[in-house]
């Protein structure tokens, strides 16, 4: 399988997971924006960087920050959310973008959150959003699984469209006659080079199976283009099982028998709920790690949870799907090795307890951080 879609990726050619074209040089430094943000942001993303930097000074890559101070404060004390100059440099002076998280009740609306996030996500045209769902430990999931079942799927969620383009409007707010319309937006376009990114990652990393979550019979216009571009994209792929299933359908399954789905791919508001939900599978948002991407080498990686302001200032946040989340920025940035001794790490610490008190320990944020920041070093198959 790996062959043949090997072939179809050079003769087809065109919108595939790509490697990177704007690429530095092996070894090269990788020049990493930071976007701590709100609540529990700043909290993981000090580990993150810590557990980087313990990897760089182990030689395992080379790695230099610049914080962004973009956020609820920033905004409430100079009315900026993202700003022009802001946006500009991140897109042009660095190679990755890391991100804590972004909201804050003293923002309700949460206008600089979908500023910052929605700004980055539509504006660098980071189409692709990688939500990989991992069981790491067997104890994790609150499923019973037998012994030989495990969890390993990747959720691609389209990230610049459906809902989220803001296309609709408000009459009357605020009263009784009130009328509100969001709009979803489906191109083909959109759709297809997501898809297709769906299937070209399926075949990189030899996953068997791509299903396709819609609401096809409810919402026939968006969802029906999604449904017939899915299938033209997966005409291309005959060594890769192709599915659609309805996504009220697929969340029951999803739950029942979650080790039957390897890739799938959705529209955007179905791959935050769906994303979250498998979250939950395997040990909740403390560990679920993201990538946005454009496949050409651009991205914004991030924990798919938010600012959790509950847990804010507590020191009890996890801060594993952040660190996960700067191994996948890694990977994406030709460190490899980086990237799997820190994912070792993390493993090794859900083995050995090393845990916060999502994962039914009674470790900090930063004792977390600072263990695997001095076990990133070892070499994964020795932990
Ligand atoms: P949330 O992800 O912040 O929290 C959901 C639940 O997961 C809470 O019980 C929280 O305590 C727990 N949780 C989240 N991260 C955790 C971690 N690292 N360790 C341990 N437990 C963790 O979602 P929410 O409560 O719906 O939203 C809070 C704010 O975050 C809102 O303003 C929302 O808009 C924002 N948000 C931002 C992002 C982002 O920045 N990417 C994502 C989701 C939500
Ligand atoms: C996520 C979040 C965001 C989203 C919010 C904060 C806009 O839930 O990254 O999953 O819906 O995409
Ligand atoms: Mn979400």
């Amino acid at each position: 399988m790996a062959l043949l879609c090997g072939v179809r990726l050079a003769t087809i050619g065109s919108g595939g997971l790509k490697r990177p074209v704007r690429k530095r040089d092996p070894g090269g430094v990788i020049r990493v924006a930071l976007i701590p943000g709100d609540g529990i942001g700043p909290e993981v993303l000090r580990e993150a960087c810590r557990v980087l930097e313990a990897a760089a000074a182990a030689g395992l890559l080379s790695v230099e920050f610049e914080e962004f101070p973009h956020g609820a404060a920033h905004y409430l004390a100079t009315g900026e959310t993202l700003g022009e100059d802001a946006f500009a440099r991140l897109r042009d002076g660095f190679d990755a973008i890391l991100l804590g998280a972004v909201g804050d009740e003293r923002v309700p609306d949460g206008a600089h959150a979908r500023d910052i996030l929605l700004g980055l996500r539509f504006g660098l045209d980071l189409f692709v959003n990688l939500r990989p769902v991992r069981l790491r430990a067997p104890d994790l999931t609150p499923l019973r699984l037998s012994d030989d079942e495990t969890i390993d799927i990747a959720i691609i969620r389209e990230n610049t469209e459906g809902f989220y383009t803001g296309s609709g409007g408000s009459l009357r707010e605020g009263t009784p006659q009130e009328i509100a319309i969001s709009e979803s937006v489906a191109t083909y376009y959109g759709v297809e080079r997501v898809v297709r990114a769906a299937f070209e990652f399926a075949c990189r990393t030899g996953r068997e199976r791509v299903t396709l979550a819609d609401k096809a019979n409810a919402v026939p216009h968006v969802y029906g283009l999604w449904r017939r571009t899915f299938l033209e994209v997966a005409a291309g792929y005959p060594d890769v099982e192709a599915e659609t299933r309805y996504v009220d359908a697929l969340a029951m399954e999803l739950v029942r028998d979650p080790g039957r789905f390897d890739v799938i791919v959705t529209e955007n508001l179905l791959g935050d709920i769906l994303s979250d939900l498998a979250a939950g599978l395997v040990g909740g948002l403390g560990l679920a790690p993201s990538a946005n991407l454009d496949l050409k080498g651009r991205g914004l990686y991030e924990p798919v949870h938010g600012s959790a302001p509950e847990l804010a200032g507590t020191g009890t946040a996890n801060p594993m799907a952040a660190v996960l989340s700067a191994a996948m920025m890694a990977r994406e940035n030709g460190a490899a090795e980086a990237a799997d001794h820190i994912e070792a790490a993390v493993d090794r610490a859900l083995r050995e307890g090393i845990r916060t008190p999502d994962l039914g320990g009674d470790r900090g944020t930063e004792e977390v951080g600072a263990w695997l920041a001095e076990k990133v070093t070892e070499s994964p198959s020795s932990v």
